[in-house]
């Protein structure tokens, strides 16, 4: 069997994403497994789920630092030294710098069906719109907002009495499971990205 993928997870908030995924890394046979948990704000539900499963932890706060530029250098020196095969964007609320970009295959998982719905309130625009199916998109992340390769997709439908809460709910239990399972695939079996083309499996590890 392969060594474990080596995962870094970065979150800025409840980190119930990140949770699925130390779940699913407690079987050996998931493939992969977390080294790191980084975010870019102290006191968050996503650091104190790491701290109880023993996984490192950092925070780069922008505030801390001069420029963006030295923000995005400190985080990609950090994540660096955890040797990650792949970083997780679960719910990190920051645009990632393309020299990290470069450095590092980073997946990150929004909560709507890219291309639609991009930014900080994917459920909010879907409600509002009025769109009957919604859902979820990992991705691999590239300059632009929510604009990557699409790894996978989960549909969600809309109820007609969603409000924005039970809406971003309903996609979040889809979007666990979706991670999980990709994830998963690509730790075990590799991930070929080619254009926008992603492909999982087919020994392209
Ligand atoms: C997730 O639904 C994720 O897709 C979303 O934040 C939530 C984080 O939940 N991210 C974005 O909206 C980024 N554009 P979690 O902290 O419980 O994993």
């Amino acid at each position: 069997m392969h060594q474990p993928t080596r995962l870094v997870v970065l979150v800025s908030g409840s980190g119930t994403n990140l949770q699925a995924l130390l779940d699913a890394c407690a079987d050996p046979a998931y493939g992969a497994r977390v080294v790191a948990v980084g975010a870019d704000r102290e006191d968050i539900e996503g650091l104190a789920r790491a701290e109880r499963a023993g996984i490192p932890t950092f925070v780069r706060k922008v505030s801390d630092f001069e420029t963006r530029e030295g923000w995005d250098a400190s985080l990609t020196t950090v994540v660096e030294r955890f040797e990650p095969d792949l970083v997780v964007s679960a719910g990190f609320m920051k645009l990632l710098a393309p020299e990290f970009l470069d450095r590092f295959l980073t997946l990150n998982t929004h909560p709507a069906l890219c291309p639609a719905f991009p930014g900080m309130h994917g459920p909010r625009d879907a409600l509002e719109h009025g769109v009957k199916v919604t859902g979820a998109t990992l991705f691999v992340v590239d300059a632009g907002v929510d604009t990557g390769p699409i790894v996978a997709q989960v549909p969600v439908e809309v109820a007609d009495d969603d409000d924005v809460a039970s809406l971003h709910e309903r996609i979040k239990t889809a979007e666990r499971a979706m991670l999980v399972d990709a994830v998963g695939r690509i730790a075990r079996d590799g991930i070929t990205v080619d254009g926008r083309r992603v492909r999982i499996g087919a020994g392209a590890r």
